[in-house]
């Protein structure tokens, strides 16, 4: 039997153990679930051994890493880092899920549980591959590590610390990331560029307590109307940050890179398929896909303020607090981005109420290069494991550890997704298609077979 024999006969194991992960509620965000984000990282360690790796977890500042390799393919075979994040994002709102998100269920060929793509299921299909070789030929053509993380969606914030800290132990020819999605099932996807980021909460304060709307109101400045005051100043009308400075440092599009990102089209049509909103909406002067892959941008993620239980309460807040982040590009610098955002909102701010930016978390945009022996592996592994050729595209989310693995490793990076556009990450019903998870499994196969030094 050949390991892609076996990892279609093993089919039904391999599920059956991606939902045993998928039932534990890994959520790095929240400290109520720092248990079962600790039960997670355990039960990798667990399973990675059970495969045939040497692993173990390392405790760091905040959710322990897990580590694993299998190192005897001796030194002159290559040596692949596999990066992935057990924790997932929280499952609100909860009562749009069809099944509950850490009950995974299967309909309709589609694996739906919170973390499905996520990124479980994604890395998932390297412990796969590697398991399907090592049964087959007891013995894998690479040597291999494993480093998945149990912080990257709180912004991975002690990771750079520790791949600072452990260089040696990370050393490796390239990285391999499958984090990220396709356009389609026919068009598999090799992502060359994610944007960074920076988390914000900005807190607009005014009385020292909440107070009489019919007493006060109209005599002090609401800070929840400040607070709205305020963001509406951060856009002008043709979408562009106003923060001044914002985009001094942006890399500029080149006429061939504007060209073949035009090659394949997304239209206002394909936005308002996917998403169910009225119309497209952004930075004047660019496609949609140039906007969300290598414009940065500002976005509000969440507004709180006075009174939103049920039924009325006539209140003015003492305080409203927005939870806002910037995607950014290469060559933004993220603190220096906090800054210009910090300076902006504060000259903005009424005299009438305070207000206070907060740094939650950052990360460095990155651009992978396309033209490396490695790549062309992938390109290879994608059209034998996957059945298609890939085409390459920016997507607009982060992950902040790419950054890291090329600035302080200075190790290239494949960003080798197995999702699709559908998988609804950070919503509810994500999901994960089968097939997806099959040709995954294949694809990685193919491309430690491949790849050379
Ligand atoms: N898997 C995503 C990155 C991603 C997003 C890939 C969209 C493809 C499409 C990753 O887990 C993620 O969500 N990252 C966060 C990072 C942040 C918390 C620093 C993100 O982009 O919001
Ligand atoms: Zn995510």
């Amino acid at each position: 039997m050949n390991p892609h024999e076996y990892a279609d006969e093993h089919r039904q194991q391999f599920l059956d153990e991606l939902i045993e992960l998928l039932k534990i509620p890994s959520v790095s965000t929240l400290s109520a679930h720092e248990a079962d984000v600790r039960r997670a990282a355990e039960w990798l360690v667990a399973h990675m051994q059970q495969i045939g790796l040497q692993a173990r977890l390392y405790e760091i500042a905040g959710h322990p890493v897990v580590y694993g390799e299998w190192l005897n393919a001796g030194p002159d075979a290559p040596t692949v880092l596999v990066y992935g994040h057990y924790d997932v994002q929280p499952p609100d709102p909860i009562e749009k899920w069809q099944s509950p998100p850490f009950e995974p269920t299967v309909r309709d060929g589609k694996i739906y549980a919170r973390g499905a793509a996520d990124d479980k299921g994604q890395f998932f299909t390297h412990l796969k591959a590697v398991e399907a070789i090592l049964r087959t030929e007891g013995r894998l053509p690479v040597n291999i590590k494993f480093i998945i993380e149990g912080e990257e969606e709180s912004g991975s914030a002690n990771l750079e610390r520790f791949v600072q800290e452990h260089q040696d132990l990370l050393a490796a020819d390239v990285v391999v990331i499958s984090d990220t999605h396709s356009r389609s099932l026919e068009q598999p996807t090799i992502v060359y560029a994610l944007r960074g980021m920076i988390y914000m909460e900005l807190e607009v304060h005014g009385p020292e307590h909440d107070l009489h709307s019919g007493t006060y109101g109209g005599i002090v400045h609401n800070p929840a109307q400040a607070l709205c005051e305020i963001i509406a100043r951060l856009h002008d009308s043709d979408g562009r940050v106003t923060v001044p400075g914002f985009y001094d440092k942006v890399r500029p599009l080149s006429a061939d890179e504007r060209d073949a990102l035009a090659e394949v089209p997304y239209t206002e049509a394909d936005l308002i398929r996917e998403t169910g909103a009225p119309a497209a909406w952004g930075e004047k002067g660019y496609t949609l896909r140039e906007r969300a892959g290598a414009r940065p941008t500002l976005e509000v993620n969440g507004l709180v303020s006075g009174w939103t239980g049920e039924g009325a309460k006539t209140v003015l807040p003492a305080r409203a607090l927005a939870k806002v982040s910037c995607r950014l590009v290469a060559d933004q610098d993220p603190l220096e981005v906090y800054e210009l955002v910090r300076d902006y909102v504060a000259a903005i701010t009424p005299a009438t109420v305070t207000s206070e930016v907060r740094l939650l978390h950052y990360g460095h945009a990155a651009i992978t290069d396309r033209d490396t022996p490695a790549m062309a592996a992938a390109i290879a592994a994608f059209e034998e494991g996957w059945g298609a050729k890939p085409i390459f595209a920016r997507e607009g989310g982060s992950i902040p550890v790419v950054a890291y693995f090329q600035r302080i490793l200075g190790t290239p990076v494949i960003l080798m997704g197995f999702g699709l556009p559908d998988d609804g990450l950070h919503a509810p019903n994500e999901k994960l298609t089968l097939e997806c998870f099959w040709r995954g499994i294949a694809t990685a196969i193919s491309f430690y077979e491949r790849v050379t030094k």
